[in-house]
């Protein structure tokens, strides 16, 4: 099977995996209408491509807080991911690395942060927290991701309860029982209830900031008052998310909401986005509205499921090219000449 976009991969990991597990990674809160709406919202923004423009040499390396990534898509933090391939998280620290890009790595991870980091050494790994209610979990987290070369913090914001996902409930999902959360063992245990805090406020970023002296990048902002708060508290980034319509449904697309967190923020600090990103063009349309760098969730653990570590490459490499072509096309030879200039909201 030739694979030659992201919905080849969507297609094969719906074909080959689990139920349970495709419906595990598939799912949007409630009835999906956030989820669906990322998707849908980039085809309400159209290019105003320029021409006779030399693109004959492209240049689309961005960097992330000063470290340079060759093209501006990442991987955003997802979990489990045994259940997509038998080397999980491992595969993706190598396929990110093998091309150049930065991995956020999850809370919950099917592999320890040491195996990750042992598996691509010297790739550029983000480590994704949730706050635990037992906070000692929680520094000891982010004190060994500091201590393993992890070069940001990246905290969830919009996790203080588990969004309604309707076909985990159906097919009673749970992890089998030969994966582990192996970051969080024994730390289960501790709490009865659910083990992520629901009392977070924006204080904990002071007590992150006590913790590490690693950067600090918000995960889950979607109006100008947070960016606004997330840019006084003192964090380094923000990423505009809505966790890929898994938590409220019902709220923006993040492409939509990317231009007023963009505009509060004024430079500040670096703003990414994720959610919906499937093609290049989806790419190019969230860097010209302002994000510094995208990342991808669902499809990274499609190209795991189509073949580990060679299936994630695929798919980055895909959405690469697929970038560098836009780019050309709407006549931008460099991400410095990508700008608000590019694109416009059609009316309907
Ligand atoms: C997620 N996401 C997520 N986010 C996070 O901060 N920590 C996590 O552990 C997870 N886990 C997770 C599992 C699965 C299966 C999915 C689909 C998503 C959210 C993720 O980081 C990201 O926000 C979305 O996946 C982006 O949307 P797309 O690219 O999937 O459309």
């Amino acid at each position: 099977m030739a694979m030659v976009c992201l919905s080849d991969f969507e297609a094969y990991a719906k074909k080959y995996l689990p139920k349970i597990a495709w419906d595990f990674f598939a799912a949007g809160a409630d009835d999906c209408s956030t989820r669906d709406e990322n998707i849908l919202a980039y085809k309400r923004i159209h290019f105003r491509p320029r021409m006779l423009r030399d693109v004959s040499m492209m240049d689309i390396r961005t960097k992330l807080l000063g470290t340079e990534i060759s093209f501006p898509v990442g991987i955003a933090p997802t979990g489990f991911h045994q259940l997509a391939w038998p080397d999980g998280e491992k595969s993706t620290a190598r396929a990110a690395k093998a091309m150049n890009t930065c991995y956020i790595a999850s809370t919950y991870s099917t592999c320890t942060l040491e195996e990750i980091s042992a598996a691509a050494p010297g790739g550029l790994h983000w480590f994704q927290l949730y706050i635990h209610r037992n906070r000692a979990v929680s520094q000891q987290l982010v004190q060994r991701a500091e201590a393993l070369g992890f070069q940001g913090l990246v905290l969830t914001a919009d996790l203080p309860y588990s969004g309604k996902r309707r076909d985990d409930i159906r097919n009673g999902f749970c992890l089998p029982p030969h994966m582990k959360l192996k970051n969080l063992e024994g730390a289960f245990e501790v709490c009865k209830m659910s083990p992520l805090d629901p009392s977070v406020t924006w204080n904990d970023i002071y007590w992150l900031q006590s913790l590490t002296h690693l950067p600090i990048i918000i995960k889950g902002i979607l109006t100008k008052e947070d960016a606004e708060l997330a840019v006084r508290h003192g964090v380094q980034g923000i990423i505009v998310s809505n966790h890929g319509g898994r938590q409220l449904d019902g709220g923006p697309a993040t492409i939509d909401a990317l231009v007023e967190v963009v505009e509060a923020v004024q430079g500040k600090v670096e703003v990414y986005l994720d959610g919906g990103i499937r093609k290049g063009s989806d790419v190019l349309k969230a860097l010209a509205l302002g994000a510094k760098c995208v990342f991808i969730g669902r499809p990274a653990l499609w190209g795991l499921a189509y073949k580990g570590e060679e299936g994630l490459q695929d798919v980055l490499r895909i959405l690469r090219d697929e970038f560098c072509l836009s780019m050309a096309l709407a006549g931008c030879a460099s991400v410095s000449e990508i700008g608000r200039h590019l694109v416009q909201f059609s009316k309907l």
